[in-house]
């Protein structure tokens, strides 16, 4: 069942309009029809329908359900909140902006927006810029190989979806001092045209963090050709997908671009797919 949302203000930060993917309570399972690779198994498959339906039917008062969503948050979910908040740490001292390529629902760029919020509140510079389509895979190339999740749309959000997550964004940014500087993003389109764009538009770049999660070799091979000039010492590099069979793309384009012996690839015990490194 898909609702379609005129889109809501509250309290001068918008949503939408934008179409939901909510599904009756009775097949939580199918919840997203997009194509994305998942590799848990049917019994793991069930028990988080079953968190799913309890998340949808909690008796927690509303007042109170956004201070306790770690209700809801199993040991994956928050694993990756806590390499992304080891990512952002580490990138702390380093002066400049954090970037991710390939956001899709957001839940990372929310996330460094909260942790800017935290660490560095008066940090204005450190903005914060999403890139995606926001309608999947724009295109594969045979270096991305044959997985079924290799094709044009894959990962493709609902529409309006990029306006949905610039009022989050908003909202966020509304809890943490200077809220009136925008300080974030949202960069819509094939990121191989969007991102030399971009760094045309802003001279002034510096990336301390870039987090790549665009699963395919030919745009990450050119966000990382294209970064090159606008990286620093100490610059944190994110991968999601290094080593992973389903996406042999992203390593060779960090292969061909940065060469696997030129830079320490370190991984955190927090995840078995996502690594880093660390511009020397
Ligand atoms: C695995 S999803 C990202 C997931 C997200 N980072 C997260 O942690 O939930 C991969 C994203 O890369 C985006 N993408 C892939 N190729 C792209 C391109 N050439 N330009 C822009 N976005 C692209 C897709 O639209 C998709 O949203």
């Amino acid at each position: 069942m898909r609702g379609k949302h005129e889109g809501a203000t509250c309290h001068g930060v918008s949503f939408g309009p934008f179409v939901t993917t909510q599904q009756p309570m009775s097949s939580p399972s199918s919840a997203n029809q997009t194509q994305v690779v998942n590799n848990a198994s049917q019994d793991e498959l069930d028990r988080r329908a079953g968190l799913l339906q309890a998340f949808r039917t909690n008796p927690v008062p509303n007042a109170e359900v956004l201070a306790n969503l770690g209700l809801f948050l199993n040991r994956q979910a928050l694993s990756r909140l806590l390499f992304m908040h080891d990512l952002y740490r580490l990138a702390l001292p380093v002066h400049g902006v954090v970037m991710e390529f390939g956001t899709r629902w957001g839940q990372n760029v929310v996330t460094f927006t909260n942790l800017r919020g935290i660490y560095e509140p008066y940090n204005y510079t450190r903005k914060i810029v999403a890139f995606d389509t926001f309608e999947g895979f724009p295109t594969v190339d045979p270096k991305d190989g044959g997985d079924a999740v290799i094709r044009t749309g894959a990962y493709a959000v609902t529409q309006g979806y990029d306006g949905f997550l610039g009022g989050l964004m908003r909202y966020h940014e509304s809890e943490s001092p200077l809220a009136h500087i925008n300080k974030h993003e949202l960069v819509k389109g094939d990121v191989c045209e969007t991102l030399p764009k971009y760094l045309e538009q802003h001279p002034e770049t510096i990336v301390a963090l870039a987090y790549f999660d665009l699963d395919l070799y030919e745009p990450t091979k050119k966000c990382l050709d294209a970064l090159a000039p606008y990286l620093t010492k100490g610059s944190v590099l994110g991968f999601d997908e290094l080593n992973f069979p389903a996406f042999p793309g992203e390593t060779v384009a960090v292969r061909e671009t940065l060469g696997l012996d030129r830079h320490a690839i370190r991984r955190s015990t927090l995840s078995p797919t996502a690594s880093y490194l660390v511009v020397d």
